[in-house]
C-alpha cells in the first residue's frame, strides 16, 4: 500500500543529515561499549575503556546541544500526507523523545561521575581534562541513582531505536514515499 510520496524538495539541510548519522552512530557505539565494559574486572583495561566512553559520551551531548539547537532554529520537512493520524503522532512522540534521551542519557552519565565518592578524573580522548559538575554533592546513594536513570534512559533509547528503524524501512520497502532517502540522500542519487 504505497502512501502518498513526499516533496523531494522539502528536505533536511546538509548539517542535520551530518549530525543525525553521526550522533546515530556514536550512540550505537556507546550502547554496544556500555554494555560490553558493565561486567569487565576491575583493571586498568576497564579504567581505560570507561575513559573512552566518558569521552565519546560528552561528544553526544556536546552535538545534541547543538542539535537542538539547529531544530529549535530550523523547520524540518512535511510528514507524508497520506501517513495516518496515530502514525504521526507515533513519529512526533518518538523524535521528541529521542531529542530528551540524547541529552538525557549523557547529562546522567556526567551527573553519576560528578556524584561519585571515588572522584575519579575524566580525561577526554587522554588529553583534555573534563570537570565535575558543579554543585554536585559527592554522596554514593545519589550516584546510584543517577547510575539507575543512566542505564534505564540508555535501555530506552535501544527500544525507540527498534521502533525508529521498523518504521524506517517500513516507510522505504512498503509506503516508498522517500523518507529514508531524505534521510541518507546518496540512496536518492542513485535512483
Ligand atoms: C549517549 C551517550 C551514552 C550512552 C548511550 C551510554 C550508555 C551506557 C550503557 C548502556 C551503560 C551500561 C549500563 C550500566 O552499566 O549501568 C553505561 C555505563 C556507564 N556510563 Fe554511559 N552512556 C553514555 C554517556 C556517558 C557519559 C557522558 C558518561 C560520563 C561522563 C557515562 C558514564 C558511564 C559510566 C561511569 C558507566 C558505568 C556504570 C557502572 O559502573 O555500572 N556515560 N553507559
Ligand atoms: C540512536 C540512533 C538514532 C537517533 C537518536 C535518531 C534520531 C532521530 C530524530 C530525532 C529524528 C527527527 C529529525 C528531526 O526532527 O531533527 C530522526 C529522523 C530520521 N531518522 Fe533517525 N535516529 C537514529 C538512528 C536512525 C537509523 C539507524 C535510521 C535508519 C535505519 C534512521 C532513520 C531516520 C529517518 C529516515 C529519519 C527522517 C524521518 C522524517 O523525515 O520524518 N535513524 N532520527
Amino acid at each position: 500500500m504505497a502512501t502518498k510520496a513526499i516533496d523531494p524538495s522539502d528536505r533536511y539541510t546538509k548539517v542535520a543529515v551530518i549530525l543525525h548519522w553521526l550522533i546515530a552512530i556514536l550512540i550505537i557505539g556507546q550502547l554496544a561499549g556500555g554494555i560490553y565494559m558493565h561486567n569487565l574486572p576491575a583493571t586498568t583495561w576497564k579504567f581505560e575503556i570507561y575513559q573512552w566512553h566518558k569521552s565519546f559520551g560528552i561528544m553526544v551531548l556536546l552535538l545534541s546541544l547543538a542539535r537542538l539547537g539547529w531544530r529549535l532554529t530550523h523547520k524540518t520537512p512535511a510528514l507524508p500526507d497520506g501517513m495516518k493520524g496515530w502514525e504521526k503522532l507515533a513519529a512526533r512522540f518518538t523524535h521528541i523523545a529521542f531529542y530528551f534521551l540524547i541529552i538525557a542519557v549523557p547529562l546522567a552519565g556526567w551527573l553519576m561521575v560528578s556524584a561519585s565518592p571515588y572522584d575519579l578524573p575524566t580525561v577526554l580522548f587522554k588529553l583534555v581534562p573534563w570537570p565535575h559538575l558543579p554543585g554536585i554533592p559527592q554522596d554514593a546513594a545519589l550516584e546510584g541513582i543517577f547510575k539507575e536513570l543512566h542505564e534505564i534512559m540508555a535501555f530506552a533509547i535501544i527500544g525507540l531505536l527498534v521502533l525508529h528503524v521498523g518504521a524506517a524501512l517500513k516507510h522505504h520497502f512498503i509506503n516508498r514515499d522517500g523518507v529514508l532517502t531524505r534521510m541518507i540522500p546518496i540512496l536518492s542519487k542513485r535512483g
